[in-house]
């Protein structure tokens, strides 16, 4: 048996909770691969919305096992935070003991950074990733399974604070601190790994959740303006350890415009009342920092040069109904001397009450049809709301 994938094609916020959440319930396991609690994954049940930041989305489908992969970065305490609102989850979360640790002074220094940097700040959202991660490739940073010897870990983040010039609690406040991840957390350590090899050894069928986008991938996005992790499905491999002969199908998420929270390049970025329109159509503000995302119109190099990233089989379409009264869309086929060459499609009134494609008013499937032609990957799945149920199949 193969993993399925998850991936975001743009800069990430696509609606990949929302698709996570309704195919958990056909999957056995559902892993997270890498990033921490800078995504912010929202699901909507009948009315009721649930932000994720670091478990799985599958962890609303009593059946699914959740697991944290070894490429996750964690802030303890955001974790733990984030489990209390669901009940024993013994037997329902493992997380890998070869995750890396996100420490107070992690986030500290990411904040301390961004506000050095003034006018070449990134944007980032202040939860300590970067450092993190850099503690990672340094080879000097601490990961869950280091909680297993408490006196060494104390030490440990004591240094780390020294040398990253970040003042840390008192001994006696992080010794309590230390104890308490160690009591709650271990519990849940695992090798990861094995875990999901006897899963799909066993046939049990495994997603794999990415989180951010590929336009934020350390390696294929818009650098520097990007996270610090292997967000494309490759990153999939590195932080679970499965070979890119275990992934299956790979499931890409787009939104049917673009929006980017942070710094950094946006060539179909619309400052203007479209945008204004976008962000209140479609609420966009952030689900980690609630800072308003930036908007624009759909980018169909950007997302062919995702798709091929990623190898994404196939594509599910987000926020359609956010173009709901719009009388004109318009979509970037191409690029000349570094503009973007826009093409316009009409508008239609409403999506709502709409539950297949032939339900759809003729200018949203016009608009549907021409994206899968100029991407060239298939349009699988059309979301027009944010519940479970506003989902067309095709
Ligand atoms: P993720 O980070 O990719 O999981 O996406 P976020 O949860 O950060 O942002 C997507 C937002 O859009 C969330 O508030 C979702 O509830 C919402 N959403 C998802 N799909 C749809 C949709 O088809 N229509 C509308 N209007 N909202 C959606
Ligand atoms: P989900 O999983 C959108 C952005 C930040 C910033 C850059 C670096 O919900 O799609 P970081 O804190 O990671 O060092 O910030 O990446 N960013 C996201 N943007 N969705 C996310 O996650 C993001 N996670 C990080 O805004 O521009
Ligand atoms: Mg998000």
């Amino acid at each position: 048996m193969q993993a399925d994938l998850i991936v975001g094609i743009q800069w990430g916020d696509e609606g990949k909770g929302k698709i996570v959440d309704l195919l958990a319930q056909k999957y056995d396991y559902v892993v997270r691969y890498q990033g921490g609690h800078n995504a912010g994954h929202t699901i909507v049940i009948d009315g009721t919305k649930y932000a994720l930041h670091l478990i799985p989305s599958g962890v609303l489908n009593p059946k699914a096992i959740n697991v944290i992969g070894n490429g996750v970065v964690i802030a303890p305490d955001e974790l733990l935070k984030e489990m209390a609102q669901f009940g024993d989850l013994r037997d329902r979360l493992f997380i890998s003991e070869h995750a890396h640790l996100i420490l107070d002074c992690h986030i500290a220094f990411d904040r301390a950074k961004e506000t050095s940097l003034g006018g070449k700040a990134i944007g980032t959202t202040g939860c300590g990733i970067g450092p993190a991660y850099a503690d990672k490739i340094s080879r000097v940073g601490l990961r869950l399974c280091d909680l297993r010897n408490e006196a060494v870990m104390l030490e440990a983040i004591i240094a780390r604070g020294g040398q990253l010039g970040i003042a840390v609690q008192d001994k006696a406040t992080l010794k309590a601190c230390v104890s308490r991840w160690a009591d709650q957390l271990l519990p849940f350590a695992a090798n990861a790994t094995d875990i999901l090899w006897d899963a799909l050894d066993r046939n049990k069928k495994v997603l794999l959740e990415g989180a951010q986008g590929t336009l934020l991938d350390i390696d294929h996005g818009t650098y520097p303006f990007v996270t610090s992790s292997s967000t494309v499905a490759a990153g999939a491999c590195t932080g679970t350890g499965l070979s890119p002969k275990e992934i299956g199908k790979v499931i890409g998420i787009a939104k049917a415009y673009c929006t980017r929270v942070g710094f950094g390049p946006f060539a179909t970025e619309q400052i203007n009342t479209t945008g204004d329109r976008l962000r209140t159509q479609g609420d966009e503000f952030g689900t980690t920092t609630g800072r308003p995302r930036r908007c624009g119109w759909f980018d169909v190099p950007l997302a062919k040069h995702a798709c091929r990233i990623n190898g994404v089989d196939e594509l599910a379409l987000m926020k359609l109904d956010v173009f709901d009264g719009f009388h004109m869309i318009e979509v970037c086929t191409k690029y000349e001397n570094n503009r973007p060459v826009y093409k316009s499609f009409a508008g239609w009134k409403s999506l709502a009450g709409c539950r297949s494609f032939d339900d759809l008013p003729e200018p949203a499937k016009v608009y549907v049809l021409a994206l899968e032609e100029m991407i060239g990957t298939k349009i699988a799945l059309i979301s027009t709301g944010a519940d479970r149920n506003d989902t067309i199949y095709r």
